[in-house]
């Protein structure tokens, strides 16, 4: 695919079949191209945390808890159910700098990697989500992937798979985010 159709054509996923599974090696590969993301004074401020299984259930555990409390059972049960059945967990972390100019051009890095993510696995046949739900901002969380948030800022989750359903979405006309200056 060409980089045009493949930048217009990448959809949020939130929909993963089970069985088709992308290798640890390729999804080490597609970080490995990620990091080629254009980076003011080269600080390479990301971190990828592969997420396993015990991880990926203990976390599920803690949305079900958070989510009890918050929006009750039956949502905290079909949520569990959904995050359960999603196949690929990465969870992406910006370096913290008390430098907020930094800070700001690092988190900016730090999104065109990202970027650079979904569009690898889009190419491959794989999907993605980016989120950054309640969970992503909770202390417990960033325990329960072994983050100091003393020292990085989770940009979020990345969850990844082969699609089940493919939405659609749509932009603006253009025109109206362009001016052409003399
Ligand atoms: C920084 C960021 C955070 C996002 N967080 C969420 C989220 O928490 N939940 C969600 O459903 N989608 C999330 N998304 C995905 C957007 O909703 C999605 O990109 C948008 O609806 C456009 O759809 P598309 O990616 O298919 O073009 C996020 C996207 C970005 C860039």
């Amino acid at each position: 695919m060409d980089i045009q159709n493949l930048i217009r054509s990448r959809r949020t996923i939130h929909d993963y079949v089970s069985e088709d599974f992308i290798s640890r090696d390729d999804i080490k590969s597609i970080i490995e191209t990620a990091c080629w993301a254009p980076n003011h004074h080269l600080t390479e401020p990301w971190h990828y945390y592969l997420l396993g299984q015990e991880t990926i259930d203990e976390v599920c555990e803690l949305n079900r808890s958070i989510l009890l409390e918050t929006k009750g059972k039956e949502v905290a049960e079909e949520k569990t159910e959904r995050w359960k059945k999603i196949p690929g967990w990465l969870v992406v972390t910006c370096n913290k700098s008390n430098d907020q100019l930094r800070f700001m051009e690092d988190y900016a890095a730090c999104a065109c990697a990202m970027q650079n993510i979904m569009l690898s696995l889009w190419e491959k046949g794989f999907g993605s989500k980016w989120s950054t739900g309640e969970i992503t901002r909770k202390k417990e969380f960033y325990d329960s992937v072994w983050i100091d948030q003393s020292l990085e800022q989770i940009m979020g989750i990345l969850w990844y798979g082969k699609p089940d359903l493919i939405p659609q979405t749509a932009r603006q006309p253009v025109a109206q985010f362009i001016t052409e200056l003399p």
